[in-house]
């Protein structure tokens, strides 16, 4: 056994995941007052009782965006002080190394992958979630206060292009959960079990 994830990581790992959760309920609640982009079926909305609560939904949102900023920010902040964002971000040449891990898990590649504790792909994944993360940050603050932070909606081209992004990055985070999910479980129970107990 050796240690592999530091327990703060854990920790801010862990508790993104449902503090994201609240973020996308309570703002699918808000999206149903104004489903602009993509209407989901009437029942959708009914069975998930995401309908006529958009007051309930906003204060949720606007509750629970501390708390994903601040656990976003002491992340961020962990990983740079500790040194641990040299194994996160990735490097010169991490796309054609990120292609060979595709051709390793299509098992075209037979050679097994350089020993590291991020591939390439996992690099680029986690370094780019954490970037959605400060879009989402940035976009919602641009459409929560569109007066006082208006230089932040004109960066990213006004209102309505800001709001489209939020909602963007926010599909963004569902289709990396079900493939996080899927390499997690493709990757097996001592790598889950190094995220819950810190060792592998
Ligand atoms: C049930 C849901 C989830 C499970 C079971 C899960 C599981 C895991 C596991 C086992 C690892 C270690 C991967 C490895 O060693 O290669 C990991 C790392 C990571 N996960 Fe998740 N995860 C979940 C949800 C999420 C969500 C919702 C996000 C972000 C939106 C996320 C972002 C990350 C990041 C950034 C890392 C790298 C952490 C680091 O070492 O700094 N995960 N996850």
């Amino acid at each position: 056994m050796k240690p592999k994830h530091p327990l703060a990581i854990r920790w801010f790992h862990w508790l993104n995941f449902p503090i994201l959760s609240l973020m996308i309920w309570s703002g699918l609640i808000i999206y149903w007052a104004n489903d602009a982009y993509f209407s989901f079926p009437a029942w959708f909305y009914e069975k998930a009782h995401l309908s006529f609560r958009l007051g309930e939904g906003m204060a949720y949102h606007f509750l629970f965006m501390w708390f994903f900023a601040i656990n976003g920010i002491c992340y961020v902040s962990y990983t740079l002080f500790s040194g641990e964002w040299r194994e996160l971000v990735p490097g010169r040449g991490a796309l054609g190394q990120a292609f060979q891990v595709v051709l390793h898990d299509l098992g075209i590649r037979k050679e097994p992958l350089p020993p590291a504790k991020f591939n390439a792909a996992q690099q680029i994944a986690y370094t780019g979630i954490v970037l959605m993360g400060l879009g989402s940050l940035l976009t919602g603050l641009a459409i929560y206060r569109p007066v006082q932070l208006s230089f932040l909606a004109q960066a990213f081209g006004g209102y309505a292009t800001a709001r489209l992004v939020h909602f963007l990055l926010t599909v963004g985070y569902v289709g990396f959960f079900f493939m996080h999910v899927g390499q997690v479980i493709k990757a097996g129970w001592p790598n889950f079990k190094a995220m819950v107990t810190g060792h592998e």
